[in-house]
């Protein structure tokens, strides 16, 4: 008994803001972007379009591809770390937008590494007999939390420059600001009677650095949000980049190692590393550590930015599209996020 994915979607919002966009806005350089992350341009939710739309139209995609109506659907999996509300968390929500309301519906919270879990809960799920079809959502809406607010100013067309508190702000979170981008992506899996499916999962989390992202203002902590939470962009997610960078240089290959000796299988047997990307210099790092070739990490990073928990199924849709998903390939999945969570799987389509 196993898994095989049937079928993959994606579903990128309209905006697209260049580097040069984010520069009118903030004290960086579209050169400096580019050398330090390997992003060229990204693309941003519009006003009011959360990470339910962005993930039911990559859901729809996916579908489509699978050849399945939504009514087949047995189990939903969402993950983002940009729900539409604080809670109830989005899954659900997709599911009424795909016309299934009742269908059972789960919101992981792994952030960037959320599709490693969800493989996991896609495999234990059919696994134990309680699903035949998962449907496995990851999308972002991070707009909603960029640092400046005159979007018709950064795109070049008309409004005002930022005033010098303004420009100071953007600058203030311009290591989040200049990273992420929106997307929605989806997977269709299905139970199978043959070998095929996940070989075996490793996956952590360490609550010790949670300060290494995440949103400050407690929200459900009493006493709730301070009046002053928004002034102090307490809603605005903090991030240690550099030492977020060196836990994902370190732990991301010894997983991969981990996992492929657990498995006996030699890293040269794997035949595409679908890696998350938060920066195009992390995974030149995981790369060189576990001695792989380029062509085997593929990097969408340029046109989209890290999309958080959208960016592995994004990708894989990409993969699918240039026809570079074959029956009876090798995959290793890998990525670590907020919480921290982090780990790989192994996957035979
Ligand atoms: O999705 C999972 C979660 N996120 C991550 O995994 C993020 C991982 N971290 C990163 O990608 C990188 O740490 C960043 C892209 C966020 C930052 O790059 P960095 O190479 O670590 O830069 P840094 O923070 O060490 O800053 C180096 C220099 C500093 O100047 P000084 O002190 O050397 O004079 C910064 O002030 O670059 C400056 N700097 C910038 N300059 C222009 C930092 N950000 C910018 C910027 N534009 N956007």
């Amino acid at each position: 008994m196993g898994l095989s994915i049937v079928g993959t979607g994606r579903h990128l919002p309209k905006d697209v803001a260049t580097n040069e966009d984010l520069a009118r806005v903030m004290d960086t350089t579209a050169e400096w972007i580019h050398q330090r992350t390997g992003i060229v341009e990204r693309h941003f939710a519009a006003e009011g379009e959360g990470a339910s739309d962005l993930g039911a139209e990559a859901a729809k995609r996916a579908l489509a591809r699978a050849g399945m109506g939504a009514s087949d659907v047995d189990y939903v999996v969402m993950s983002t770390m940009t729900p539409d509300f604080h809670f109830p968390g989005p899954a659900a929500m997709v599911a009424a937008k795909l016309g299934i309301p009742g269908v059972p519906c789960l919101d992981v919270r792994q952030q960037c590494a959320s599709f490693i879990y969800q493989l996991q809960l896609a495999h234990a799920l059919i696994g134990a007999g309680q699903a035949r079809n998962v449907l496995m959502i990851g999308a972002e809406a991070h707009a909603g939390f960029m640092p400046w607010e005159d979007w018709d100013y950064l795109h070049g067309k008309g409004g005002s420059p930022p005033s010098q508190d303004a420009f100071d702000r953007a600058t203030r979170h311009r290591g989040l600001a200049i990273l992420f981008g929106d997307g929605g992506g989806a997977v269709v899996v299905r139970k199978t009677d043959d070998a095929r499916g996940v070989i075996g999962v490793d996956v952590h989390s360490d609550g010790r650095y949670v300060d290494y992202i995440h949103i400050p203002s407690g929200f459900t902590k009493r006493p709730y949000a301070r009046r002053d939470d928004i002034d102090n962009d307490l809603h605005i997610p903090r991030m240690r980049g550099k030492e977020l960078f060196k836990q994902a240089v370190t732990k991301l290959p010894e997983s991969v190692r981990t996992l492929c000796a657990r498995h006996h299988v030699k890293l040269d047997d794997v035949d595409l590393f679908v890696a998350h990307q938060a920066n195009d210099r992390i995974n030149g790092a995981v790369r060189d550590a576990l001695g792989l070739p380029a062509h085997k990490v593929p990097s969408n990073i340029a046109k989209l930015g890290n999309t958080s928990a959208a960016t592995i199924p994004i990708l894989l849709d990409e993969l699918n599209e240039q026809g570079r998903l074959k029956p009876g390939m090798l995959i290793c999945f890998l990525a670590l996020g907020a919480g921290l969570h982090w780990g790989s799987a192994l996957l035979r389509t």
